[in-house]
């Protein structure tokens, strides 16, 4: 009870400052005027309705924005990053229909997809029990398993590396 009460707090919390990119088909927006790509899920910090800030990392290449250090969750990508040593942030204006404040329901799709590709055989694994990195290694085995098409690999990959021990989000039970 506790425990979910908190859970509760933690989602109104999140809830009240980020938002998440929602896409429809896909795993990214299509490109906006300025040329951003937005990919399905980011956390997006509201500084106005229409108005928000992507935070993350960046490798070399400063058009690219991850999640983590480990440059394994893509968040987007465009030329006006501004990156200052391995960290980027990016403000972007963007129509409110491509947002979701939810994020469980931002990442549905991606949750979808893995709980249906990857329960067939057996139980649904806890996603949050492996790093990415670990996933990385369970994944690459599973998927030949589980013959996902592309879209649904992009997808899987994206949910593990976002929901993973180290990834940037918690599922709820
Ligand atoms: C065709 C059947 C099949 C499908 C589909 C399948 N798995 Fe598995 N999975 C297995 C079997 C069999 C094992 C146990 C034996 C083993 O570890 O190889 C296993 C074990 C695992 C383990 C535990 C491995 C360990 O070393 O602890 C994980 C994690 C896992 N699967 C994840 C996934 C994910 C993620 C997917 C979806 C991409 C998936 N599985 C789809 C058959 C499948």
């Amino acid at each position: 009870m506790k425990k979910v009460v908190l859970l509760a707090l933690m989602a109104l919390a999140l809830s009240a400052k980020t938002t998440y990119v929602y896409v429809e088909e896909g795993v990214k927006l299509s490109p906006l005027k300025d040329g951003t790509v937005l990919y399905s899920g980011t956390p997006l910090k509201v500084i106005k309705d229409g108005e928000y800030r992507v935070d993350g990392f960046v490798g070399k290449d400063k058009t690219k924005l991850y999640a983590t250090k480990n440059l394994k969750l893509l968040l987007a990508e465009s030329k006006k990053i501004k990156a200052k040593g391995d960290r980027g942030i990016l403000n972007i204006k963007l129509n409110k229909k491509h947002t979701e404040a939810d994020y469980e329901e931002a990442w549905f799709k991606a949750s979808d997809t893995f709980y249906n590709k990857c329960t067939k055989c057996h139980a649904a694994k806890v996603v949050a029990d492996h790093t990415q990195l670990e996933w990385e290694g369970l994944y690459a085995s599973m998927a030949s398993f589980a013959k996902p098409t592309k879209e649904e690999n992009a997808l899987i990959t994206r949910f593990l590396n976002a929901f993973a021990k180290d990834g940037i989000l918690k599922e709820s039970e």
